[in-house]
């Protein structure tokens, strides 16, 4: 099978590491005997775009990735363009263009990772984050400007919408992950103490959920509970679903668990597959260290091998995480895993480890 993918490096050491993880690929087709291949369209977007436009993306964009495979992307914000601008323009609006509401947040152990958790605690890492992503705190909905209310001054309105559709196919959607675990268990993160109307919806909705998947084990945990749980009680958890920024901000706790931001994968998925789903690390364009061939490419090498998931290509997926093992594991580190391995260092390791 042919594969078409459509590469936007976007910006900082975005270009970096799907520079990385497009190489990785094609070592891995170039190994298949011709059973697979990749066929890859790179995209200009991004913040330089913007500069040269005024946009972050072509008009049309949505329009020309609509054809593809999969979406491979790396990061997006440069300092020179507003965050929430290039983040809207060009993230957020592919996620929500192509209604990729399942964002799916791997966070592993990785032998030879220094992890700040307790020794004994490192092997229980093995969680999936599932992110909700397409409404809640990132729905996008208020304005500023509202005047006369409040303690005086410019007021802004940011509120979260929560559907029960939105609740229901993305718990749905955590149960049914939970199944095909070792331990089946979904969490469920709220802060319905607080946020009495949409959280409260989502709690009642996950309850009515889990009534059909009475071989899951359930819990609900209230938002700032579960940051002390990611750190103390990591072997209670297996399946997190949570809101869109909650999970957002629970899943980088979880890499920076796992050693580093610079480990994370992701997968934007479209489950009902009417458009393209997009892989890509969960870390940002990191402007401190961009351009200087240090990022770690892992986040995106492991996001490549859920696109090979999404592929059906699942034997060729494990290969891959096992050849990211296999290097940590030998010591190969880049700098933010306290090695001194360049992005082309690690990224020749996991081909070579392939290999094995
Ligand atoms: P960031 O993830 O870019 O960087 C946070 C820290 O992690 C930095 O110290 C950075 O050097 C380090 N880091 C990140 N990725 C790394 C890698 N692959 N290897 C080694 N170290 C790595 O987050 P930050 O600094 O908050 O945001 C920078 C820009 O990225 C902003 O414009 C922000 O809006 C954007 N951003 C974009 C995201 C996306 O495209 N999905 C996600 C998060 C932030
Ligand atoms: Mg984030």
């Amino acid at each position: 099978a042919r594969y078409r993918i459509a590469a936007i490096p976007a910006d900082g050491v975005g270009a970096e590491v799907v520079a990385a993880g497009r190489s990785v690929l094609d070592a891995l087709a170039a190994g298949s005997g011709g059973a697979f291949s990749f066929d890859w369209t790179e995209f200009p977007w991004g913040s330089r775009y913007y500069a040269e436009t005024g946009a972050m993306m072509a008009d049309d964009g949505l329009d020309r990735l609509k054809e593809f495979d999969a979406i491979y992307f790396g990061a997006v914000g440069w300092p020179t363009v507003p965050d929430h601008i290039s983040l809207w323009g060009l993230r957020l609006r592919v996620c929500q263009g192509f209604d990729q509401w399942a964002n799916v947040r791997p966070v592993r152990f990785l032998p030879g990772v220094l992890s700040p958790l307790r020794a004994a605690d490192r092997a229980e890492l093995d969680w999936v984050v599932v992110r909700e992503n397409s409404e809640g705190e990132y729905a996008g909905f208020g304005g500023r400007n509202f005047a006369g209310r409040g303690a005086g001054g410019e007021v802004a309105v940011q509120s979260s919408v929560f559907t029960e559709t939105g609740c229901e196919r993305i718990i749905r959607f955590a149960f049914d992950l939970a199944r095909t675990r070792e331990r089946r268990k979904v969490s469920s993160v709220t802060k319905s103490n607080a946020q009495q109307y949409g959280m409260v919806l989502w709690d009642e909705v996950f309850r009515r959920v889990a009534a059909d998947y009475p071989d899951v084990e359930t819990e609900s945990v209230l938002v700032d509970a579960m940051a002390a749980k990611f750190v103390l009680r990591p072997e209670e958890l297996s399946v997190v679903v949570a809101s869109n920024l909650n999970a957002d901000i629970l899943s980088d706790l979880g890499s920076a668990l796992a050693g580093s931001l610079g480990l994370a994968a992701s997968a934007n998925l479209n489950p009902e597959r009417a458009w393209p789903s997009m892989f890509e690390p969960v870390h940002g364009s990191a402007p401190d260290i961009a351009g200087q061939g240090v990022a770690n490419p892992i986040g995106a090498v492991g996001s490549a091998a859920m696109m090979l998931d999404h592929f059906g290509l699942s034997e060729q997926a494990g290969r891959l995480n096992r050849a990211i093992a296999a290097t940590t594991a030998a010591g190969v580190l880049p700098r933010d895993l306290g090695g001194r391995a360049s992005t082309a260092e690690v990224t020749a390791a996991i081909i070579d480890a392939l290999a094995d």
